[in-house]
């Protein structure tokens, strides 16, 4: 056949092109797969291949000959990539770049590159003798294959035409030269994603272009996997949506509305395991979603006081920041992002947005931040959130997901609530998702929203399924009707419309092979006569767990204690005391426990429910608890100590629930701090408060009074800039007693000392003197700042007294340089102000 790029004419049976490795048919990869015009980042594993010795071999034989082998080994792994579904991106001379992950994700895409790439080995090796006499050496290739995030765009399998940008394939290339013949080099995150399956040789680490620090590298070495391991096969005890045809129209007409400029807010509400996510899943699906940008948060069940979390969360995946990425990286990302949505006004965003996100400025942009008090801070933030969401609604609509915002923390809601507005003139859809009954959410979110914008607002509430759909979820599991009818008819009874309850018993009847599988399907078993079906969802979990292997059961526990979601390397270290770890998560991800996903470039652990994780933790002795939540914080503490601030409040979670109180009230103060610093003042003030309560309780309320002060301070700043100034007055005032300072008492005893205090001053206006000053002692200089705070609150608060405290500040800065402390010239301008306008001048 002629190839129409470069005109070779190639064997009959020949797919590629041997000159120039053009596509010569199109059945060369599997079905064709619909075209997306759309860029996506997506996950995506490179497959780099080269024939060992290929120069030589093209000066030992003649070009036909080249030709022919190559066009054969383009053939041959041509089919072993389309049976893994790869995607034949290039095939050049001896070279070949395949990629898994686009068009379509299988979740296993490093696992199908491996096995690619070995088979691909095994096809040159079983070429080799036909050609070896002729070229002087056996026929061999190398490989490299590396995972990480790319850019696709425009992918179209039918005219094989797309574009995949980004260092993962330049790195997949390098890998693929450092291999030699026969060997097959991966990058850290294949590695990770298919060590369960393979074995590897850990190699010394290499620098690569592009990027500054050396990568590691793993050399494959066999597959643990038996000879049956069948893709396609696999059964996977799911169901297709069902009963919620209704929903998803309504969030879908929502999405159509976006797209013609109209933007809405849409609650989605029920109980746990309802099927909220699983909604939300399918609506990703929809071909209409390809037209939007996906922003999704999610928080998690100890976020309460994790300030901005879910916020952050967005923030994190849409910059791609990974949890190990230095403040530098992650800012380098952030940048990114701002640049590429809104580059005019990137200097001004970013600097808000890296606070937000809890990163230590540097050089200018700590500059600009560094003046602004709390309250103007938050408006900035608010603002720059806002300008970044409209710019890139301008480019497509933007659907701002919050997955269980029943757990997320006040100030990330009050956020939410000031950006809803938006929907009004931007094509822009916030889709809240939470359970019933909590009060954050119950109370404002929902009927805020629905006064605030009824025209803009939707709720789906998700019910029960009925009992035919809970029938049919049950059938399409098990995918066969065998089930008893007794058996069929209890388990919808239990299960109440609940698919998450459904889904569990049949796991657990899998587990005690009531049911098993037979061929490609199931069969029942005589021990279905004797099963129970537990009452409620936990009681199935609790079951489950209970059969699980000691070992395997403790390490569930100790995931449990970590979180929803777990990385790896935390679980690795945190339970370094039970063996196999790779075989026992593997049997909780079969057993349905846990699912692995990637991200952020990190193998990650997810429980499948957050029902899970609660049955799993309520089934710690409560001795046995606290020690694990102090080896997690411990654990968190050694592997994320570049970025130790972003975990201030998750550690003094994890050592509160360990009783190592000093620690959680460090911890508390320094998470409080923190908070002050990004303006979530709400959470602040939670964590002073409970820093303080945790050290009065262990210390009394006069062990350290300098430690008690700061808190009190802190206490102070942060109920002022909630607003709540009566609280915030009545902590600066026990702060001053503190430091030795009267309180005023009545009424006519401040007038007096105003009186006093005034005379002093505007005498003091009169006779100048060039006296140099000196320096403020330590004490004089905190209650100069105190009073100064305090002063502050008053102005909003009380100005009469205000005015009297100003007045009182200037005495008392007369006895001392006040340019020396924070804030003092602020003083002498702010003075100055007041008295001009009393027809003073200093
Ligand atoms: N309508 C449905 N049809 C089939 N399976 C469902 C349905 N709703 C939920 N599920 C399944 O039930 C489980 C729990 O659902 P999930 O969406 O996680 O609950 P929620 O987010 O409301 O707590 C998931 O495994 C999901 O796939
Ligand atoms: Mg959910």
């Amino acid at each position: 056949m002629e190839c129409s790029k470069c005109r070779f004419e190639n064997a009959a049976e020949i797919w590629f092109c041997g000159q120039c490795g053009n596509r010569l048919t199109q059945n060369a990869v599997a079905k064709p797969v619909k075209t997306i015009f759309e860029s996506e980042r997506k996950q995506v594993t490179a497959l780099f291949s080269d024939i060992t010795g290929y120069v030589a071999i093209t000066e030992r034989i003649d070009r036909e000959e080249v030709w022919e082998i190559t066009g054969r080994i383009f053939q041959g792994a041509a089919e072993i990539l389309a049976h893994y579904d790869g995607f034949i991106e290039r095939f050049a001379g001896d070279g070949l770049l395949a990629l898994f992950g686009v068009p379509k994700s299988h979740g296993d895409d490093p696992v199908r590159a491996l096995h690619a790439a070995r088979e691909i080995h095994g096809l040159v090796a079983s070429l080799s003798p036909r050609y070896e006499a002729g070229i002087g050496i056996k026929l061999s290739r190398h490989s490299g294959i590396n995972t990480g995030l790319a850019v696709a765009a425009e992918i179209d399998h039918v005219k094989g035409t797309h574009r995949v940008t980004g260092n993962v394939i330049n790195i997949a290339a390098r890998l693929s030269n450092l291999a030699r013949a026969h060997e097959i080099f991966v990058g850290f995150v294949t590695y990770r994603a298919c060590r369960n399956h393979f074995s590897f040789e850990p190699l010394k680490p290499v620098f690569v272009k592009g990027k500054t620090e050396q990568i590691p590298l793993y050399k494959l070495l066999s597959s643990k996997v038996s000879k049956s391991f069948n893709i396609r096969s696999s059964h996977r005890l799911s169901s297709e949506m069902i009963g919620r045809d209704r929903d998803l129209y309504k969030l879908e007409m929502r999405i159509v509305k976006a797209i013609h400029g109209r933007g809405s807010v849409v609650n989605v509400i029920g109980e746990a395991g309802i099927g909220k996510s699983r909604l939300i899943a399918e609506l990703k699906k929809c071909g209409i979603m390809k037209q939007a940008t996906f922003l999704e948060g999610r928080a998690i069940s100890i976020g309460k006081h994790l300030s901005f979390h879910p916020i952050i969360d967005i923030f994190k995946q849409w910059t791609m920041i990974a949890d190990d990425d230095t403040d530098s990286a992650a800012f380098a990302k952030i940048e990114k992002t701002i640049r590429a949505v809104h580059p005019e006004e990137s200097d001004e965003i970013l600097p808000f947005m890296a606070t937000l996100m809890g990163l230590k400025l540097v050089g200018r942009h700590a500059e600009r931040v560094r003046d602004i008090e709390s309250e103007g801070l938050e408006k900035l933030i608010l603002k720059s959130i806002r300008e970044l969401l409209i710019r890139k609604s301008e480019l497509q609509p933007v659907i701002v997901i919050m997955e269980d915002l029943h757990w997320a923390d006040a100030s990330s809601i009050k956020l939410l609530e000031s950006l809803y507005l938006l929907v009004e003139k931007y094509r822009i859809i916030f889709i809240n998702v939470f359970r019933p009954g909590y009060l954050n959410t119950d109370t404002g979110t929902v009927t805020k929203v629905e006064e605030m914008l009824p025209d803009h607002y939707v709720e789906v509430l998700l019910q029960p399924l009925n009992d035919s759909d809970s029938k049919t979820l049950l059938d399409n599991m098990l995918e066969f009707k065998g089930l008893p009818r007794s058996v069929r008819t209890r388990i919808v009874e239990h299960a109440g419309g609940n698919p998450f309850f459904i889904e569990e018993v049949v796991y657990s009847l899998i587990d005690e092979a009531a049911v098993v599988r037979h061929n490609s399907g199931f069969e029942v078993t005589d021990k279905i006569k004797s099963i129970v079906i537990p009452p409620t969802i936990n009681d199935v979990l609790i079951a489950r767990l209970d059969r699980l292997e000691t070992q395997t059961r403790e390490l569930v526990k100790i995931a449990s204690v970590i979180g929803r979601s777990f990385f790896d390397h935390i679980i690795r270290d945190v339970a370094d005391y039970i063996d196999d770890i790779d075989n026992r998560l593997e049997h909780l991800k079969d057993a349905y426990f846990i699912k692995d996903r990637i991200r952020m470039q990190e193998l990650e652990y997810l429980f499948k429910h957050a029902l899970v994780q609660d049955a799993a933790y309520e089934s710690i002795l409560i001795t046995q608890r606290k020690a694990l939540h102090l080896k997690v914080a411990k654990s968190i503490e050694k592997l994320f100590k570049e970025r130790l601030h972003e975990f201030y409040g998750m550690l003094s979670f994890h050592y509160g629930k360990g009783e190592d109180l000093e620690k959680a009230e460090e911890y508390l103060t320094k998470a409080g701090e923190e908070s002050l610093r990004s303006s979530a003042s709400i959470e602040a003030l939670v964590y002073f408060q409970e820093a303080l309560k945790l050290f009065i309780d262990q210390h009394g309320d006069s062990a350290n009074p300098e430690k008690l002060l700061v808190l009190e301070k802190n206490i102070a700043l942060a109920s002022c800039r909630k607003g709540q100034f009566v609280d915030g007055l009545k902590y600066y005032d026990q702060v001053l007693e503190r430091l030795g300072v009267r309180p005023s008492g009545s009424r006519i005893i401040e007038a007096v000392r105003f009186a006093g205090n005034l005379l002093y001053v505007v005498g003091k206006l009169f006779l100048s003197s060039n006296k140099a000053k000196r320096s403020p002692g330590r004490r004089e200089k905190e209650i100069f700042e105190t009073t100064m705070k305090r002063n502050e609150t008053l102005v909003i608060a009380d100005t009469g007294r205000a005015f009297s405290s100003m007045i009182r500040l200037l005495r008392m800065g007369d006895a001392f340089d006040i340019t020396k402390t924070a804030n003092g010239f602020r003083l002498w301008v702010g003075t100055g102000t007041v008295f001009s306008y009393m027809g003073v001048s200093l």
